[in-house]
């Protein structure tokens, strides 16, 4: 499979009181459609990511207000929710309508405005992505369900308590190299062990923020795509996968089987290894998020996660850098958007414009998980 990103754009993360919902989109948008080199009039399709518009602003009918908004009717526009995997599947859904022949040009983007709410509505909201019976009705939060993963892992595996702390050190260090990112501040792991509880063992400087912001990028097929670029960045490899939506569910609880999953069908359609990959964006929604997604896609082997962030194998340098970004952790985590920042990422890696955080990748690889793993979404990418 061969799809082309032509277009990236992105809004600044962060709390943007000055912005609405749709204007962020918008604005994400028209950047990647200029960065396309395309016009408004080429787009046939939108695939938007959205978890919450209902409960975070009020707002339905996501698919109309954004097609109305950026002046894009009549053409269809789809909303898709996966909870914190929905703008990983708007992009797996744009690379099908493509794959599938049904169009050549269409906008896969995300948006989520999540700070005009107080944080207990806001975190409510987060957590209507569990198992609303069997963890919300008793009191669970996201960052409960990920504490518990985390006490797991250090239970099963000997992670240390350090080793959580010493990713979100790496990722707020990548995220000052990225203007985009809602946090432009070092930490060390002494701050992380010493910041304000949240749910035993996760501390504050473990949880990604609470932010707004849309990102966008534009799917042409490999024969149009040619028209716009000589550079394009190919999708050459998608997986999605299901796994229970509750915790206590699981047959392992440190081990994200959406993921394992997801990641067997991207590497399968590229016909890629994990090996192969030179970087990746992966769903640090907590620290312990980024432990299991590099275990999960194989990077190292289960269990080995929290000492492979401490031999450094993940920074920038590293064998596989993972969250150039600056992460979900301190580039911000809009849920809608997620997915398709990830996507951005990647394409600037691989087009040599990840200004001060540049890799010397050809491969990438994205992925993005709804709640505690109930979906996960891989993506995976070649340089053009
Ligand atoms: N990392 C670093 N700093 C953070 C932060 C984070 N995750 N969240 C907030 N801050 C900072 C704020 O910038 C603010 O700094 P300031 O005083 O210098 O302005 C300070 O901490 C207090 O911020 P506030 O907004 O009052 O924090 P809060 O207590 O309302 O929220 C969390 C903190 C951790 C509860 C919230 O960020 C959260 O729920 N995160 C998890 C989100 C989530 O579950 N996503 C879905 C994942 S599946």
């Amino acid at each position: 499979m061969k799809v082309a990103i032509i277009g990236v754009g992105l809004t600044k993360f962060g709390e943007l009181w000055e912005s609405s919902f749709s204007q962020l989109f918008v604005e994400a948008g028209i950047s990647a459609i200029k960065d396309a080199n395309i016009d408004g009039k080429d787009v046939e399709a939108i695939f938007v990511g959205n978890m919450s518009g209902g409960r975070f602003i009020d707002q339905e009918h996501i698919s109309s207000l954004i097609a109305d908004h950026a002046g894009l009717n009549p053409i269809p526009s789809t909303r898709i929710e996966a909870a914190c995997a929905s703008g990983g599947l708007a992009l797996r859904q744009g690379v099908m309508s493509i794959l599938s022949g049904f169009h050549d040009i269409v906008v896969a983007g995300g948006a989520e405005k999540m700070t005009d709410v107080l944080i207990g509505q806001s975190t409510q909201t987060l957590a209507t992505a569990a198992d609303s019976e069997w963890e919300t009705f008793l009191g669970m939060t996201f960052p409960g369900l990920y504490a518990m993963m985390a006490r797991k892992h250090m239970e099963e595996f000997g992670t240390a308590r350090e080793q959580l702390a010493m990713v979100s050190v790496k990722n707020h260090a990548n995220a000052k190299h990225n203007p985009y990112a809602q946090f432009h501040f070092d930490i060390t792991v002494e701050d992380v062990l010493n910041s304000p509880m949240v749910a035993d063992p996760l501390r504050l400087l473990d949880c990604s923020p609470i932010t707004d912001g849309s990102a966008c990028v534009i799917l042409a097929s490999e024969k149009r795509a040619k028209e716009f670029t000589d550079s394009p960045v190919y999708i050459t490899g998608s997986g999605q996968a299901s796994g229970t939506i509750a915790l206590h569910s699981r047959k392992s609880i440190p081990v994200v089987d959406a993921t394992v999953n997801a990641a067997k069908e991207a590497y399968k359609r590229a016909n890629m290894e994990p090996k192969n990959i030179e970087v990746a964006e992966v769903h640090d929604a907590f620290t312990i998020g980024e432990i299991l997604a590099i275990e999960g896609l194989g990077f190292v082997d289960i269990g080995k996660g929290g000492k492979a962030t401490e031999e450094g194998i993940t920074q920038i340098g590293g064998k596989i850098p993972v969250n150039t970004s600056g992460g979900l952790k301190a580039k911000g985590h809009p849920v809608g958007a997620t997915g398709v920042a990830q996507a951005v990422e990647i394409v600037l890696q691989l087009r040599g414009q990840a200004n001060g955080r540049q890799t010397d990748a050809d491969m990438g690889l994205s992925h993005n998980v709804g709640g505690s793993g109930g979906t996960a979404v891989v993506h995976i990418y070649e340089k053009g």
